[in-house]
């Protein structure tokens, strides 16, 4: 049984993050979607929120569970058995961060693989903070999550109604 985790802060989940679970589930026995704590950054999504939404977008997918994580993901890893992490990878501008957190996750836990998906063409440059970013300023963000979410994240970010949207 070949378990992986998708980790990341989800806040919120957009399409791409929906796009590489769900190829991860199509390529393993297991994923599991970690929602961390990441203290560098300020969420604007509860762990509540984050794991709701998540679980919505996810509905369905009988080979994926999402918990919330403190700590450090190696040693959840070894707790879970998981054999390799999964993330997606998106334009260069990521490429070192990723590198650096897949080299020291390896340092912390030899026995765990990083594993990358390229991100599709058309989430190349879409993250959680482009989304929180146009929804502040009332912008469409259809293209952005995915549609069975996109009135609780919009209303959240927007608190009501948006006028730039048809
Ligand atoms: O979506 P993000 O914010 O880029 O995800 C970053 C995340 C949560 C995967 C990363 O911060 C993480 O793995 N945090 C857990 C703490 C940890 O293991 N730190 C050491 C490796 S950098």
């Amino acid at each position: 049984m070949r378990t992986v985790i998708c980790p990341g802060s989800f806040d919120p989940v957009t399409l791409g993050h929906v796009d590489i679970i769900k190829r991860a589930a199509n390529t393993f026995d297991k994923v599991i979607v970690a929602v961390f704590v990441n203290k560098a950054k300020t969420p604007c999504f509860t762990i509540e929120e984050r794991m709701h939404l998540l679980n919505k977008a996810l509905d369905g997918i009988e080979n994926v569970e999402v918990v919330a994580c403190e700590g450090l993901l190696a040693d959840y890893a070894r707790e879970r058995n998981a054999t390799a992490v999964v993330k997606g990878l998106r334009a260069v501008s990521d490429f070192e961060y990723e590198f650096q957190m897949a080299l020291t996750n390896k340092m912390l836990n030899p026995e765990l693989e990083t594993i990358f998906f390229t991100s599709r063409a058309e989430n190349m440059y879409l993250s959680s903070s482009i989304v929180k970013n146009v929804a502040s300023f009332g912008g469409n963000i259809r293209d952005f999550v995915p549609e069975c979410i996109h009135d609780e994240i919009r209303n959240r970010l927007c608190g009501g109604g948006n006028k730039n949207e048809s």
